[in-house]
């Protein structure tokens, strides 16, 4: 069995899985989403310090697993140095004390692996990650070989949800609840610029998209000026230009690209709009479209887990003493590190 962390933002998570068969024996997540709530975003330090209570926590519950461990598995990068460290040092304490291997876990590539829980991996694949730090495209070749095809020179798909549902005064995290208020709402009612329309750049753009939420904001005077209609409607067509910019670069790379299957994996591929401009897509290049069960879409540490399980076929593992963040710049290209 191996025992998998995961605490790079605000959900501190827990996970043992049985390397054989990739069953989950147990898993828990608890998200800070209400204690984040009023700051619009997530408080780096609080969270820190939210995770060292309920990390123990959820430790205490998978004892009856633990003289059966392994290896432990941890996420290392990328995401908030002070909340990673959490996870690394009660990863580095029990791979130490039980004497099991660690295994350091690439946070985007446990998403990847989010679709495989439970299941046989899957590869090649095309990816497209929409979490609240990234958005981008991967070529998933093999483990070893995952390369970025196209990334976000600014902010990420959850981020501009996030954003937007702040200005709005919608709370915290902002993707369920425009996703659900733009269901009431007429997508076509405000025209908002498609980023990077005309740009032959690969590359997405959701920054411009968010500063055109705000001016319309501030041409009602404010959130507070606006009925709960006009709310909907902005929602709506706010998420109809994030689709349409998502797919006008996809569809590039769907034309150059043979891999047959496509799966869409982050916090945001949740969203049943987005997933079903994507199912058309596929439809249309003849791709087969997947996508993890819900409850796996945001973090969480089966993922990291299943992940682990590949790696520990591989030997991949990290001297406890050597572990540490990886705070690297967001990358842009190449082989996913
Ligand atoms: O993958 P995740 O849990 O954390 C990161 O790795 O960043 O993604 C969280 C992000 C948040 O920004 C949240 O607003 C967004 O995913 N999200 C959604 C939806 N559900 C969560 N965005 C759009 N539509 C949704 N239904
Ligand atoms: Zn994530």
């Amino acid at each position: 069995m191996i025992l998998s962390i995961e605490s790079s933002c605000d959900d501190s998570s827990i996970a043992v899985t049985r390397i054989e068969n990739k069953k989950i024996l147990y898993h828990k997540k608890i998200s800070q989403e209400t204690e984040h709530a009023s700051y619009g975003g997530v408080v780096p330090e609080l969270a820190s310090r939210l995770h060292a209570v309920a990390l123990p926590g959820l430790l205490e519950e998978t004892k009856p697993y633990l003289n059966q461990l392994q290896a432990v598995a941890v996420t290392h990068q990328p995401g908030l140095g002070v909340t990673l460290l959490e996870g690394i040092a009660m990863a580095k304490t029990l791979a130490t004390c039980l004497k099991i291997p660690l295994i350091a876990v690439h946070h985007l590539k446990a998403h990847i692996f989010s679709l495989f829980i439970e299941k046989q991996t899957l590869m090649p694949l095309l990816v497209l990650l929409i979490s609240g730090g990234h958005t981008q495209i991967i070529r998933v070749k093999d483990f070893e070989h995952m390369e970025i095809l196209a990334t976000s020179i600014d902010d990420s798909v959850g981020e501009s949800f996030d954003k937007c549902a702040k200005m709005m005064g919608l709370g915290y995290p902002g993707g369920p609840v425009i996703e659900q208020l733009a269901l009431k709402g007429d997508e076509n009612r405000f025209d908002l610029p498609v980023p990077l329309r005309n740009s032959p750049l690969m590359a997405f753009s959701l920054s411009g998209l968010k500063n055109a939420v705000r001016l319309k904001i501030e041409e009602f005077g404010g959130s507070e000026k606006m009925s709960p209609k006009d709310k909907a409607d902005l929602a709506a067509s706010f998420q109809k230009a994030v689709k349409l910019h998502l797919i006008q670069k996809s569809k590039k790379i769907f034309a150059k690209e043979p891999i047959k299957d496509f799966a869409i994996v982050g916090g945001a591929s949740a969203n049943q709009y987005l997933r079903n401009a994507y199912l058309e897509l596929c439809n249309e290049f003849k791709k087969t479209l997947h996508v993890a069960p819900l409850e796996f879409c945001s973090d969480n540490a089966a993922m990291i887990g299943r992940y682990a399980i590949d790696a520990f076929e591989r030997k991949q593992f990290i001297d406890p003493n050597k572990i540490d963040i990886v705070s690297t710049k967001k990358q842009q290209s190449g082989t996913l590190l």
